[in-house]
């Protein structure tokens, strides 16, 4: 009975933390255990540590800590994505046996809590939260009544994202039972984060699409991660597009994958047809990182596509004038299907264009990662790129020859 096939790194190994056990409290003296080698014993030979394994390959399922520690089937999550992750994606992801997370912008509490019965009348399966914290502002999107609203709903895992929230709002999540991730782009907010109690992070790498403080590639992020910290699972974040770039992460460290661009093509994302269109269309080299966009929340880093109104404007960022000057690009709605507020969007809007937008793209902020684009051919339900994707990838890891270079394309 073959039912178990155990991939092993080699050398300067991830340390192992996802190893296919359930998750263990960080510190715990098990994690740090090295095995003995029995066959090794066995033949009367001293007995060596053997490397841990990074995924386990069980029957045809592919398991690592993180699918053990939230209960889901495959080690894949879809990015938090404002205004595009709304709950028919976020079912769509968990029901496929992967973790559906809600994008959150600006909507108030209300908002959110309409949004989670919506995902808890569609699914029974693991789901989380994501929230941009900007502590620069004071009127943020996210409040503390936010995160009661998680709490009530008793939401299994919530993400933060950008700068850390105070540490009484992952205190309280946790004592409700709540887990909670940070999404890093750099080792010291990684390190923060840790400080502060989380228990996931994602590798947020210069590739990702959308609002982004990287500069490392995925790749090296993840690996510079697992080196802070075996005690929690690591997330790949950045160019995982099919299975090919989710084995490869896998292979390289991650617990799991964390995935944006892909999923804005998909059938349930909340995104203009065309904007889902050059997302098919799209190639790696076709993005850059700018502070154009956001009169709504101005000077925040984007990873968007290079369209009319980026290459008009590079290099001029700074001298983009104020709203109040600049005329409208377009008209959309927010918070659809409960508040349905018409907004007129102002030239260099931070709003991506949804199904109700209406206006030239050229002009607007079209979030994407050029290595993820290069990954794409079509528009595909979610439930199906989750599958394909994860088989793919589980059937790669396999004979995980050719996953071992390291040459991810990082032009975004
Ligand atoms: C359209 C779009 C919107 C995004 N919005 C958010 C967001 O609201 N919150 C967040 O934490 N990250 C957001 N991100 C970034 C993702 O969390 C993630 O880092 C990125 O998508 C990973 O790279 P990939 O796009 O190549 O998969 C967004 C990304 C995209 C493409």
């Amino acid at each position: 009975m073959k039912a178990r096939y155990e991939s092993i790194l080699s050398g300067d190994a991830m340390n192992g933390a996802n190893d296919g056990r359930p998750g263990q409290p960080p510190g715990s003296s098990e994690d740090e255990a090295p095995q003995a080698d029995g066959e090794a014993e066995a033949a009367g030979l001293e007995a060596r540590p053997k490397p841990k394994p990074i995924y386990v390959l069980e029957g045809n399922t592919l398991k690592t800590r993180l699918t053990r520690d939230v209960g889901i089937h495959y080690p894949f999550v879809g990015a938090g994505m404002a205004f595009v992750s709304l709950p028919p994606l976020v079912v769509a992801v968990s029901e496929a046996g992967g973790l559906g997370m809600l994008g959150t912008a600006p909507e108030p509490p209300g908002v959110l809590e309409a949004r989670l019965k919506a995902i808890q009348a569609g699914t029974q399966r693991p789901y989380g939260v994501d929230f941009i914290v900007d502590k620069l502002e004071p009127h943020g999107f996210t409040t503390r009544d936010h995160v009661d609203t998680c709490i009530a709903a008793k939401v299994p895992v919530v993400v933060f994202h950008w700068t850390l929230p105070p540490r009484e709002w992952i205190q309280a999540l946790q004592a409700a039972g709540t887990r909670v991730w940070v999404q890093a782009g750099t080792e010291d907010l990684a390190r923060q984060a840790l400080d502060a109690g989380a228990q996931g992070l994602i590798a947020q790498g210069r590739q990702a699409g959308g609002r982004n403080l990287g500069s490392t590639p995925t790749l090296a992020l993840v690996k510079a991660f697992r080196k802070l910290t075996d005690a929690v699972p690591v997330l790949a974040a950045g160019g995982i597009a099919d299975g090919f770039s989710a084995a490869r992460a896998l292979h390289h460290g991650a617990d799991g994958v964390w995935v944006g661009t892909r999923l804005v093509a998909s059938v349930e994302a909340y995104a203009h047809p065309l904007y889902k269109q050059r997302l098919v269309d799209g190639d790696a080299g076709d993005t850059a990182m700018t502070t154009l966009f956001g009169p709504e929340w101005p000077g925040k880093r984007m990873r968007v596509i290079r369209n009319r109104v980026v290459r008009e404007w590079a290099g001029r960022e700074s001298s983009v004038p104020p709203t109040s000057e600049s005329e409208a690009i377009g008209t959309t709605r927010l918070f659809p299907g409960v508040l349905d507020v018409r907004y007129v969007m102002p030239k260099f809007s931070s709003f991506l264009p949804t199904p109700d937008t209406q206006g030239d793209l050229e002009e607007m902020s079209l979030p994407a990662g050029g290595a993820s684009m290069s990954r794409i051919d079509t528009v595909q339900p979610a439930g199906q790129i989750v599958v394909e994707m994860m088989e793919r990838a589980r059937r790669l890891l396999e004979s995980p020859e050719g996953l071992d270079e390291e040459d991810e394309d990082d032009r975004g």
